[in-house]
């Protein structure tokens, strides 16, 4: 496995801004987000993280609702649209122009909200991202996940069937609520929404 050869590089996702093929982008934030929003009240969490936020539609509906947000993404449009915006807004949003695989915060994060970020990398790349979602939770914090589904044998987006999932998202690390349930996307695939709890002694 070749991990250099099988990664899309940040001008792969820049070229789909600037040629406009950003299918995935709903023009507002996914109903999805709701689950996490409702158990952040409960919870009187803080602090969100949103990996591969694109242009943030979910990014600025956290921040509008008070939380401490953080965005990462490494296509210069994704970073550059929610900056403008984020600026028009006067938005508390942390925007960090990052390749996930290396990010390393000093905080850790009570949630982290992913969508589409997953199914974007490839799965050669997908036991390192989970480590990373698990290195950036606080202890007991929630990893809420949009899981891809999608038939079509080539991505992005690379199917993330939930089989698969319970099998990256291991027991040694990860406590799973029972499915949330189903996002229907405009362009026709779905997600299963997903909350995943960390384990409070997991190891690095
Ligand atoms: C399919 S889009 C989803 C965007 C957004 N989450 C949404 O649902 O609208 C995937 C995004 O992840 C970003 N991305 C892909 N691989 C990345 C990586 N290794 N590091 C940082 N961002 C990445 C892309 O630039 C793109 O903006």
């Amino acid at each position: 496995m070749n991990l250099q050869q099988d990664a899309l590089p940040a001008a792969y996702w820049q070229r789909r801004y600037a040629d406009g093929t950003t299918g995935w982008d709903r023009g507002q934030a996914s109903p999805g987000l709701d689950w996490l929003l409702d158990r952040a009240r409960q919870e009187q969490w803080r602090t969100v993280l949103i990996p591969g936020c694109g242009r943030g539609h979910e990014v600025i509906a956290l921040a509008e609702a008070g939380f401490s947000v953080t965005a990462l993404d490494y296509a210069d449009a994704a970073i550059q649209h929610l900056k403008k915006v984020t600026a028009k807004n006067r938005l508390p949003i942390e925007l960090v122009q990052t390749d996930v695989l290396t990010y390393d915060p000093k905080n850790r994060f009570d949630a982290i909200y992913e969508q589409t970020c997953l199914c974007a990398l490839h799965p050669s790349l997908w036991s390192a991202y989970e480590r990373k979602l698990a290195q950036w939770l606080r202890p007991g914090g929630s990893l809420f996940a949009m899981f891809m589904q999608t038939t079509q044998p080539q991505g992005p987006p690379f199917a993330c069937p939930l089989g698969r999932m319970r099998e990256l998202f291991g027991s040694e690390t990860w406590i799973w609520s029972p499915v949330l349930g189903r996002v229907d996307h405009p362009a026709g695939l779905h997600e299963w929404a997903c909350e995943l709890r960390r384990a409070a002694d997991f190891q690095a």
